[in-house]
């Protein structure tokens, strides 16, 4: 074992060192990370900084790249790797979004619990967020345990939910907040996906929860009665003894299972700079 491994959270999340994410990853560190993230979906790296083709390397070791939202937006970014999703909230010209841009909408919706990319089909498996200039006062990043919510719910619930499928729609979350600037066609490209609400992770055989911000409804069930148990089922999931908080520095870098973890952004000053970089992959088996 080369990985050198801090827990951060009994279950969830663990701090690596002991590896240069710029470097190609050998086979042997490549199993481990795999194997740590199958028991801790939340790894944490501190001092990596990334270019974005390194970032977009590093990420593509785990699987396919998964281009999430830009399936819906022509906007153009700043980077110049495709694979690479700009998360600051800088215009083209390098300044802080005004108040009110729509882009800042997507943006803002981070800050609801999701798990990226569930509203498409494959969905993601792991993200891997690069922590480039933080504003150092709020605008931390919490994780929550969906295997270890699954494990607290009552039997019966559990029986409910068995066999339930959920609706996932990107818009949804954007609609809440006031609706972004999406077209159309931007929002046809990504239609409406189902997912069963529980799932169980290859890696681990765990059972998990598998909801979030994005599900608007559930099969066979009315639509108010769908919503009240979502909302619910969140509201279990999200408990404090199952989030880990991630107060940023420059140059880290968290990795995270969008299988079996729910996150969010948390508040921070909108007139201040926050940039973050994401690359996630495509969930082969879904
Ligand atoms: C993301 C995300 C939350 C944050 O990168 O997918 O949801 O704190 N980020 O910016
Ligand atoms: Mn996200």
């Amino acid at each position: 074992m080369s990985l050198q491994l801090k827990v951060l959270h009994p279950e969830l999340a663990v701090e690596v060192g002991g590896v240069d994410l710029r470097q190609p990853l050998g086979g042997d560190t490549l199993a481990e990370l795999q194997s740590t993230l199958a028991r801790y979906p939340v790894l944490v790296f501190h001092g990596q900084k990334l270019s974005d083709d390194e970032h977009a390397a590093f990420t593509r070791s785990f699987g396919p790249i998964d281009a999430g939202l830009l399936l819906a937006s022509k906007r153009k970014t700043r980077l110049t790797n495709t694979d690479v999703i700009d998360l600051a909230n800088i215009d083209a010209d390098g300044k802080v979004l005004e108040a009110g841009n729509a882009r800042n909408v997507s943006l803002l919706a981070n800050q609801l619990w999701h798990s990226d990319s569930s509203f498409k089909s494959p969905r993601a498996q792991y993200s891997v967020l690069c922590g480039v200039d933080l504003p150092g006062d709020g605008g931390d990043t919490e994780f929550a345990d969906q295997r270890a919510a699954y494990d607290a719910l009552p039997d019966a619930m559990k029986a409910r939910i068995g066999s339930l499928v959920a609706e996932h729609w990107a818009f949804h979350s954007r609609n809440m907040l006031g609706g972004a600037d999406f077209t159309p066609e931007g929002m046809a490209a990504l239609p409406p996906v189902d997912w069963p609400i529980v799932d169980t992770i290859p890696e681990s055989g765990r059972k998990t929860l598998f909801i979030g911000v994005h599900t608007r409804a559930i099969h066979g069930l009315p639509t108010a009665e769908a919503r009240l148990l979502l909302m619910d089922l969140l509201e279990h999931a999200t408990q404090r003894q199952f989030v880990y908080r991630h107060v940023w520095r420059n140059d880290d870098v968290v990795m995270w299972d969008n299988r079996c973890t729910l996150h969010r952004g948390r508040p921070y000053d909108l007139t201040k700079r926050r940039e973050l970089r994401r690359c996630t992959t495509e969930y082969a088996a879904a």
